[in-house]
């Protein structure tokens, strides 16, 4: 059977990721959470002080960064950021608070979009983010656009939150979602919008094998 690519864009915590990673496994394809490499990104350039408005010291702190990722079976994805495993570290409300900054730098886009492009380079492939439809693969066979009320969203990441036993009041993840929203589809370089053939999904009042089965169908559609 023919494999594709399907690219899962949208808003923070409209339960892209948990919806991709489902997807890719019931197609047997390779998820890619392009978020978590925008994440290892921040981590690094805060434990290492990197200064976002020198160019040089941007792009060196670029030059020195591996991002990887391993499977583990039933646990999902981690990820190592030069060969530390950091899935924990870059979960944490500091680094949300923080990425978008990070990301709407060009340097930042420009590499972290080189390295996905390499990893997505064999179809079979669903990567989920803000601009994999429009600019990571422009040419994916199914462009998935997800969308949610910002009280369900609050509600599902505080949840995530919690049981990784983080207490954060969702106020301050309301906010910081709509923080995140505003600089992610506002920034200059490829911000967040829907591509013009992508499906929209409102996620709002579907279960996740809701949302699963509906995109698998999308896929098979395609194949
Ligand atoms: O997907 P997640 O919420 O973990 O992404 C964290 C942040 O990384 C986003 O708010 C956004 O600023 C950035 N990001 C991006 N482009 C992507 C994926 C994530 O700019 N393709």
């Amino acid at each position: 059977m023919r494999k594709i690519t399907l690219a899962i864009d949208g808003y923070s915590a409209c339960g892209k990721s948990s919806t991709a990673k489902a997807v890719a496994a019931e197609l047997g394809y390779t998820y890619i959470d392009s978020g978590a490499m925008y994440r290892a990104v921040t981590l690094y350039f805060q434990q290492n002080h990197v200064s976002l408005t020198n160019k040089k010291e941007v792009e060196n702190a670029l030059n020195k960064i591996d991002i990887t990722f391993q499977n583990n079976k039933d646990k999902g994805t981690d990820t190592f950021l030069n060969g530390l495993n950091v899935e924990g570290e870059i979960r944490k409300m500091y680094i949300s608070e923080n990425v978008s900054q990070i990301s709407a730098l060009e340097s930042v886009r420009e590499a972290m979009v080189a390295q996905q492009r390499k990893l997505g380079k064999k179809s079979g492939v669903v990567m989920d983010g803000r601009d994999i439809g429009t600019v990571v693969f422009p040419d994916a066979e199914l462009k998935i656009f997800m969308v949610a009320d910002i009280y369900v969203r609050a509600g599902r990441r505080q949840k995530e939150l919690m049981e990784k036993g983080q207490l954060v009041d969702l106020a301050e993840i309301i906010s910081n979602l709509e923080k995140r929203d505003k600089i992610d589809s506002s920034r200059a370089v490829s911000p967040l919008r829907k591509a013009d053939d992508a499906v929209e999904v409102d996620s709002s009042f579907l279960t996740l094998e809701e949302q699963v089965d509906h995109i698998v169908r999308l896929a098979l559609g395609k194949i």
